[in-house]
This record gives structure tokens, sequence and C-alpha cells, in this order.
């Protein structure tokens, strides 16, 4: 409790600080204030949640909507818009001392990205104002948010790489400064109409996106269907491919990936074992120990599996969940796995998802040469693995997930109970 109010503190000075702040350093700028500022709040409204996915990462539109406003109107101008413009209404769901630190930071952050546009505008021209202003932007919005999370990883003790988000939110540094340039130029030119085209002109480039998606659910859809058609002969197989992609789908929804990213990884469970393909039934089915040579085969089936996805045209943003998983679900966390006997975080995250997703599996699983093991039994072999041969923080979540899952499942199981009972005849 005491944590929490250290934290709320911390959010509210900090806010308060940077709006006094903001105000005190953006009277002593040019500013100039015109209708159109009313237009661009309704274009931020608008587009709040939207966020633009590209291969280095997700960003949103609110800097090159910013941009014109900052160059144009001024900084403190582009501060008051974004402080109205960047809202969404979840956030008034937040406590009080949230909406303030948000509040003052983006109010702040804007107005350093006027104040740098204007600094390196007069020496050194428009493009470098660009860059240079997108940065200070990112660099400032993402600092408080990047504090405020370590703060409430010290305080209530949560853990997050912060540092993460911040090089995620760099990488896009370029595209979204050529966005805001882009709207610039537009609205220079042409007015709040020029704006207007060019973002719908934006919206439809965009819908490539959407295509994407369609193309890569139809795709899914193909490649299971032929997969299934491969794995006819051992039906088994087939629903083992299913459960594990559905436990991967939701360790990846907690671990916060992205739809696209989980619809990679969704059809990267279904190619995981592919490489054993190649390797004959009386390897792959035997069901008494394997010599070594044997054993040595098996162990080869991730990298096979690798060089056979090489030849399947898969789109460059999945390509590399995909070859992660297929060539590293077999690593341990303690670096004991095989093929490379990479260790800890070295392993790509996706892969030791899928791992726990596949070892729960195989321990839940009838398999050739050994008994399924009862849901409490692997309960306490999954704990007993956690550390060594997979990574402890994914069988935490994985955990949790089982929990709601056999939770559901014993409710459906009583309320078909329940109807069993009252289905019963009267005279019964
Ligand atoms: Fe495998």
């Amino acid at each position: 409790m005491r944590s929490k109010l250290v934290l709320q503190a911390y959010l509210c000075f900090i806010g308060v600080l940077t709006a006094l702040i903001t105000y005190q350093l953006g009277i002593n700028t040019v500013n100039s204030f015109s209708i159109d500022l009313l237009f661009f709040i309704g274009l931020l409204l608008a587009n709040n949640r939207r966020s633009i996915e590209t291969e280095s990462g997700a960003f949103s539109l609110n800097y090159p909507f910013l941009l014109p406003v900052m160059a144009l109107y001024g900084p403190l101008a582009a501060a008051l818009v974004a402080v109205i413009g960047i809202m969404e209404l979840e956030e008034f769901k937040q406590p009080l001392a949230v909406i303030i630190h948000n509040r003052g930071t983006i109010a702040f952050s804007a107005l350093m990205g006027g104040i740098a546009y204007h600094s390196i505008f007069t020496h050194y021209g428009f493009t470098l104002a660009v860059t240079g202003s997108a940065l200070a932007y990112l660099l400032a919005n993402t600092l408080f948010f990047a504090v405020a999370k370590l703060v409430e990883m010290l305080t209530l003790d949560t853990r997050d790489g912060f540092l993460n988000d911040l090089l995620e939110i760099l990488k896009t540094l370029l595209p979204s400064a050529a966005l805001g340039a882009v709207f610039y130029y537009t609205y220079v030119y042409f007015s709040v109409y020029g704006l207007i085209v060019s973002y719908l002109f934006f919206l439809a480039l965009r819908s490539q996106t959407l295509f994407g998606l369609l193309d890569t659910t139809y795709r899914l859809a193909l490649i299971k269907s032929l997969l299934r058609a491969v794995w006819a002969k051992d039906p088994e197989l087939m629903q083992h491919m299913e459960r594990v992609a559905f436990f991967s789908r939701e360790l990846a929804r907690q671990y916060g990936y992205s739809p696209l990213k989980q619809r990679a990884l969704d059809e990267a469970c279904y190619f995981h074992d592919i490489g054993k393909l190649e390797i004959q039934d009386d390897i792959l089915k035997r069901p008494g120990r394997l010599t070594q040579r044997q054993f040595e085969t098996i162990k080869s089936h991730p990298e096979r599996g690798a060089r056979f996805i090489e030849e399947i045209p898969i789109p460059l943003r999945n390509r590399k969940t995909i070859r992660n998983i297929v060539l590293y679900h077999h690593e341990r966390w303690d670096g004991a796995g095989y093929p490379y006997g990479m260790e800890g975080e070295q392993i790509p995250l996706e892969a030791r998802i899928v791992a726990v997703a596949d070892t729960w599996d195989a321990m839940t699983s009838h398999r050739c040469y050994k008994e399924a093991l009862s849901i409490p039994d692997a309960i306490t072999e999954l704990k007993r693995v956690r550390g060594t041969q997979l990574d402890p923080a994914v069988v935490d979540v994985f955990l949790t997930i089982l929990d709601d899952v056999l939770d559901k499942e014993r409710k459906q199981a009583s309320a078909s109970l329940m109807d069993e009972k009252h289905s019963f005849p009267a005279s019964w």
C-alpha cells in the first residue's frame, strides 16, 4: 500500500513539474494559434489507437501529426494540441496520478520536439530539424515512461524490460520522422485538404498490411491442411501441433506480442517439427530406447526443419520468428539442449515459449515410448524442470494460463453435468 502511494506521489510530482516547465519554457517561444489546431486535435483523437506496424516495430501517428504544428505554430501550441489530442477514454479509468503524469509528460515531450525543431532548423535546415525534433520528442516521451516503469518496478516489485521499450521506440524514429515530413509538406502546400488527402493515401497504402494479414490467414489455412494430410498417418501428432499452437499463442498474448507476431508464432507451431518428416518412422516411432546414432538423427530435426523453411516464401516479417522456433525449440535454459547448446536469454523468447508448450504437451500425451502423465504429476514435473530445461519466467506465466484453462474446463464439465441433471424426467 505504501509503495503504491510512493508511486502515485512520484507520478503526480513529475506530471506537475513537467507541466510547469512546459509553461515556463513555452511562453518564451514564438507561437501562433489558428482554427486549424482544432483540426490537428481531431486527427490525433481519431488516431490515438492506431499504430503503424513496420519491420523495426510499431509507432503511433502522434509525432507525424504534431510535426506540422511544432514547425508552423510553435512549441507551446504543439504542447497544447498534444495535451488535448493524445488522449484515450481508457486513460480516465486510471488513477488521477497517472492522468496528471501523462498529461504533463506529453505536453513536455511536444514542447521539446518543437524547441528542437526550431533550434536545429535555423542552422541546419529542414531534414535535420525533423530528425532532431522526432528524436527529442520520442526520447522525452520514452524517458518519462521508462522512468515511471522503473519506479513501478522498484516500488511494486514488477519486472519489465524498460530498456527494450526504449530501443523499440528509437528504432521507429526514422519512419515516424519521414511520415511527419510528408504531413508537414502536404499541409504547407495544400492546407488541411492536402493533409487529409495524404493521410487517406497513407491509410490506403497501409491496407496492404490488411492484405498481408489476409494472405497470412490464407497461407496458414493452406499449410495446416497440407500438414494435416502429411500428419494424417499420425493424428496424435496433428493434435499435438494444435495444442502447442494454442498454448504458445496464449503465452505470446501474455508477453504482449503484436497480433501479427502472434500469427507468425501460430504458423511456426505447425512447422516446429517439420524436420521430422525427413526422419524414418522406425526411428521416430521406436518404442524402446534409441541407440546413440538414432538419437543423433532425431536431434538433427531442428536443423533439417530450418533448411526446409528456407525454401518456403514466408514473408520477411514472419521469417525470423518461424526460423527461431523451428531451429531453437530444443535448446534448454541451462545450455544442455540441442542443436547449439545456447543458454538463458540467448535463446529467442519465441523458442522458449514454444519449448514450454511443447514440453507440457509431451508430458501429458501418450507416446509410443511412454505413458501420459496425469495433470498434477505433469505440473510437478514442469516445476521440477523450471530453471533447468525451461525458462522459469515462461513456466510461471504458463502455469497461470493453465490454471485458467483448467478452471474453464471444470466449469464447463460441471455445467454439462447440471444440464444432464435438469434433463432427467420429472418422475425420476
Ligand atoms: Fe521438436
